[in-house]
């Protein structure tokens, strides 16, 4: 998969894309990236990316006609990427929307910046996507979260094609807590059930405590996770114990 970002401070994802994950992903030919500095499309000498808004008002604003150009030259016509801008009005990003996005050829994302971006920028984007309700001075830190998100799903990039999918969101629920060694740390002791070999016993406990962290902290999310009738009654359970409690 093409991650195309259209950016004006393309040196923001100099070490990010060149680190961890994402690097390895490329090494691996599974996901790669193009950068595109928005003023490589401007025009005037003076490489003029944004103006003052019409109609008065603070700030600046981003320019249509090398936004427009920048977009248009990561691909046209048939087969082009999928083009989103990040803006704090667009639909809220999650886990599904990154799975959406994962299947894709090429995505190009479009950061915005400043007060805003020429409302005429938006009839050459497909999307509108926000990483949640706050503003951002601009969109690369968002580009940066959905990359990552999106990135971990393509086929490859991750080592383990199971890390991707045993945890929180793609079941609906909130990951069960993880130890390592050592088996004793300040007091604190790893659940004995994890050291017992017991396969069935270390699920029926994970899923339990998935269940458990979820009710505490989401509930929200309990409302749409798949949940089988053991899962119901466990959580029944929980929910009298906080009452009596
Ligand atoms: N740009 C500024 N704020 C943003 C947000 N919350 N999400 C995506 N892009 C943004």
């Amino acid at each position: 998969m093409h991650f195309h970002v259209v950016t004006l401070f393309p040196e923001f994802f100099g070490s990010p894309l060149s680190a961890t994950m994402l690097a390895k992903g490329r090494e691996r030919g599974s996901i790669d990236f193009t950068v595109h500095d928005i003023r490589d499309y401007t025009e005037d000498r003076h490489r003029t990316a944004d103006d003052t808004p019409y109609g008065g008002g603070q700030g600046m604003v981003m320019k249509a006609e090398p936004v427009v150009a920048a977009i248009e030259a990561t691909g046209d016509g048939d087969g082009r990427p999928r083009r989103i801008l990040l803006s704090p009005r667009g639909r809220v990003f999650d886990g599904e929307l990154a799975a959406e996005l994962a299947e894709l050829d090429a995505v190009t994302i479009v950061c915005g910046r400043y007060e805003g971006v020429d409302e005429r920028v938006r009839a050459f984007v497909d999307d509108e996507i926000s990483i949640g309700d706050y503003v951002l001075a601009g969109g690369e830190p968002a580009a940066l979260v959905v990359i990552d998100a999106v990135a971990r799903l393509v086929p490859g990039v991750l080592g383990c094609a199971e890390s991707a999918l045993d945890e929180s969101f793609s079941e609906g629920t909130l990951e069960y807590p993880q130890y390592t060694r050592p088996p004793e740390f300040r007091g604190m002791k790893v659940p004995e059930v994890l050291v017992s070999g017991d396969h069935g016993k270390i699920a029926a406990w994970r899923r339990r405590e998935a269940l458990r962290r979820t009710l505490e902290w989401r509930p929200d999310l309990l409302l749409e996770a798949h949940l089988s009738d053991e899962d119901r009654a466990w959580l029944a359970d929980l929910a009298g114990a906080a009452d009596e409690s």
